[in-house]
């Protein structure tokens, strides 16, 4: 497919901006394959902005990172009027994800779904048979320029503007003002089985969903079945995805009553620095002839704003399905081990600045007390041609080098240091990362997202990490197996996966705020001995610095 990027007239809230879209539209086009495809998209940029699209959120990129996406790590941004071709096939993988810019904060409005369904001729393993299939992408409407929003907040040093709405499918819904127009309505047929594939695109807020007076069976998340389950209410951090099966029951005493669906968030950071609103879609019923028109609404009732026992009650009951037809290939000994403390920190305020932050400090984030500098050139190409001088060093620290108690009162140096630098694994290692969630500046979850692999997440707890006790409780049998995971609001989270392909891959907190300060490091794999696990050479349209 041809994806053109254009600026597009946009109205919501009664606000008109200019957005950049994909053939425009916002969200934008979805794009349906099957396990084992191929797929190819020719990304034209016709904006005065850089674009890199991440054509895959998620998608495992066997071999092929030059299509993976993320600016100045896989390739270096489309400039205007240029194209380059991303090209790729799906491997072990059905479900959802998406694809989103991945450009400072350009994938603010350039997000679309990917639909992955199973090979031909294999159904789904659900116990019911979906009669239709729904995306149901979140995402957050601003009023003015999110670049403008985020160079300012790096200028100042000062928590980013928060967005003026959440949005399904790109509409705010009618509990924001000058917004009941632009609801998304799904009419629904009593009796059938509906497919939701829930995806959050939003740029800052991890979010509750639910739907009025409906059970939903979690059966996917990040494109990998899971042991169905029911709930009321999913937690969707961004960058994550679920699939969920809704059977349409109308209500019995008004069989033409409307449901609300709900979202939003779960903040744990400060009140202020988050949006605090709600974004409401609409579950119809056909209403049947004759009847009345002022019909009853029905509205769910989501969990408190930090409810953290919720978030991890919730991801403790998601299990991948380890059958034969689906196994689980959790890596039983581990190669090599980390241990990445994550979190929020603060840098001195550079002289011809005026900060905002604590104390007049500019806020940053890192992984072990390192805050991850952009190269201006991408690093995949610098690992390709063996040329890595003056753009990465291989120095990533495998633990924090001065431990501290990560959820007790904080160090009073909360500075971080500056570097480009990356973990260097070779091909295969089994590789274990406990990532532990800081309180400095104040606890805060967050979603830590891995290019390039579904790792599984074999444990999670409250506190310190303990290396004695923990690793003990591990599940290693039928762990979830997932490309994003939310390291707990003063907790831990312990992910195990194999490197086994080779290129540049990101890992980084999806709260886009956090990547903008840092909070984001490489992987490097390097070549396995055998033809078919090298990376492939560039393309040729690949894009230069
Ligand atoms: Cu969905 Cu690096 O991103």
């Amino acid at each position: 497919m041809s994806a053109p990027v254009t600026m597009q007239n946009v109205t919501r809230l009664c606000t008109t901006r200019a957005i950049p879209t994909v053939n425009g539209m916002f969200p934008g086009p979805k794009i349906v394959t099957r396990e084992g495809d191929r797929v190819v998209v020719k990304v034209v940029n016709n904006v005065k902005d850089n674009v890199t699209i991440h054509c895959r959120h998620g998608v495992r990129q066997l071999r092929t990172g030059w299509s993976d996406g993320p600016a100045y790590v896989t390739q270096c941004p489309i400039r205007t009027g240029q194209s380059f071709v991303y090209n790729f096939t799906i491997t072990g993988q059905r479900g959802t994800l998406f694809w989103h810019a991945h450009v400072s904060w350009m994938r603010a409005t350039l997000y679309g779904p990917i639909v992955i369904l199973p090979k031909r001729g294999v159904p789904f393993p659900f116990p019911v048979k979906p009669y239709k299939d729904i995306p149901i992408i979140f995402g957050e409407w601003f009023n003015a320029d999110p670049e403008a929003i985020i160079a300012q907040a790096l200028k100042t040093g000062a928590g980013p503007n928060i967005s003026d709405a959440f949005t399904i499918n790109g509409l705010p819904g009618p509990l924001y003002n000058c917004s009941s127009k632009d609801t998304f309505k799904l009419k629904v047929q009593p009796g059938k089985w509906y497919l939701f594939r829930l995806i959050n695109a939003a740029l800052n807020d991890e979010l509750f969903f639910s739907i009025a007076n409906h059970t939903l069976t979690v059966v996917d998340v990040d494109a990998a079945y899971v042991k169905p389950f029911h709930t009321d209410i999913v937690l969707i951090t961004p960058g994550q995805t679920t699939n969920v099966l809704l059977r349409a029951e109308p209500d019995a005493g008004c069989p033409a009553a409307t449901h609300l669906m709900l979202a939003r968030p779960y903040g744990t950071g400060q009140p202020g620095t988050f949006d605090n609103t709600t974004v409401a879609a609409v579950l119809e019923y056909a209403p049947a002839p004759g009847h009345i028109k002022s019909l009853p609404l029905f509205r769910p009732s989501l969990p408190a704003l930090n409810d953290t026992a919720f978030a991890s009650n919730f991801s403790a009951k998601l299990r991948s399905m380890a059958n034969p037809d689906y196994p689980a290939n959790v890596p039983r000994a581990v190669d090599r081990s980390f241990f990445f403390a994550v979190g929020l920190g603060t840098n001195p305020c550079p002289a011809n600045k005026t900060c905002q932050g604590p104390n007049g400090s500019m806020f940053t984030a890192s992984m072990n007390n390192v805050s991850f500098d952009m190269p201006t050139t991408a690093l995949l190409q610098a690992h390709y041609s063996n040329n890595v001088a003056g753009v990465y060093t291989t120095d990533f620290p495998v633990a924090p080098l001065e431990p501290f108690n990560y959820t007790g009162t904080p160090p009073n140096n909360t500075n971080v240091s500056n570097g480009t630098k990356v973990v260097v694994l070779q091909y295969n290692t089994s590789v274990e990362v406990v990532l532990q969630g800081t309180s400095i500046l104040g606890v805060e979850s967050h979603p830590l997202h891995l290019h390039g692999f579904d790792f599984f997440v074999v444990g999670q707890g409250f506190g310190n990490y303990d290396p004695d006790k923990d690793p003990a409780k591990f599940n290693l049998v039928d762990p979830v197996q997932r490309n994003t995971v939310g390291v707990p609001a003063g907790g831990w989270v312990a992910i195990r996966f194999f490197a086994d392909n080779p290129g540049v891959w990101f890992m980084h907190c999806h709260l886009e705020v956090h990547t903008s300060w840092g909070l984001k490091m490489a992987w490097v794999v390097n070549d396995g001995p055998l033809p078919e696990q090298k990376l492939m050479p560039p393309p040729a349209d690949l894009p230069v610095c």
